[in-house]
């Protein structure tokens, strides 16, 4: 399972960049309007500093709009997926995206029903939102295993990339359950390294090595 940042922020890119475990990003509308630049130069940011994929989203709600901003933000960058939203509309626009040879994503998905169209006009990646889903008082694994389970049935080709996850535990989860990629705030990648026992480990390690090394000195001198 590929691990994929949530963010438009540059920083938090470079941080996640630099731990050498970053292989795609994934923005929406919300995470951009914190950015404060054009969408487009934002875009060209990130898709400069990531080298896999990234997902831009389109914002109009027309399948002409959707096409045309598509067109646009894949004109941006070779490693561009136009995101297109799980309406009549979007799934309309995704499908003329696909046919244009653009790679898209899927996105807003909260059921297996869903999937089935995002893979069926040749979706690169489907996003079902597990967080959101949880935060109705539904199973969001429960929904991902569903769509794991259809997809390794029917043979689609379509990633299945765990979205909209709140805490380590989804990361995991998505994993044993068989999705290709997860994407996830940066909070939650950076809390994936912690573990007490590695802390304590860690702090031994240190405090054994300098008495090592004070008691190899007191020998010498
Ligand atoms: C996925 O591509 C979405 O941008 C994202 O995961 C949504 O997450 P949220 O529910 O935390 O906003």
């Amino acid at each position: 399972m590929k691990l994929f940042l949530d963010t438009a922020n540059l920083t938090d890119l470079e941080t996640a960049k630099g731990w050498g475990i970053l292989e795609g990003v994934t923005t929406n509308p919300s995470l951009a309007a914190r950015e404060g630049l054009e969408f487009s130069e934002l875009v060209k940011l990130i898709t400069d500093l990531v080298p896999g994929p990234v997902s831009a989203e389109v914002t109009d709600e027309t399948v002409e709009g959707m096409v045309g901003q598509g067109k646009e933000l894949a004109a941006i960058a070779d490693n561009v997926v136009v995101k297109v939203p799980m309406t009549r509309e979007g799934v309309s626009a995704g499908a003329r995206l696909v046919d244009a040879g653009i790679p898209i994503n899927v996105t807003l998905v909260f059921s297996a029903a869903q999937a089935i169209l995002a893979a069926r006009i040749g979706a690169t990646f489907v996003s079902p939102f597990l967080g959101r889903v949880d935060d109705i008082g539904n199973d969001g694994l429960g929904l991902l295993r569903q769509i794991v389970e259809i997809y390794a049935v029917q043979g689609y080709d379509t990633e299945v990339l765990s979205a909209s996850l709140r805490h380590p535990q989804h990361v995991v989860e998505s994993a044993r359950i068989g999705a290709d990629i997860a994407t996830m705030p940066f909070g939650v990648m950076n809390r994936l390294f912690n573990h007490p026992l590695t802390d304590i480990g860690m702090a031994g390690f240190a405090s054994d090595w300098e008495a090592y090394q004070q008691a190899l000195a007191e020998k010498r001198s």
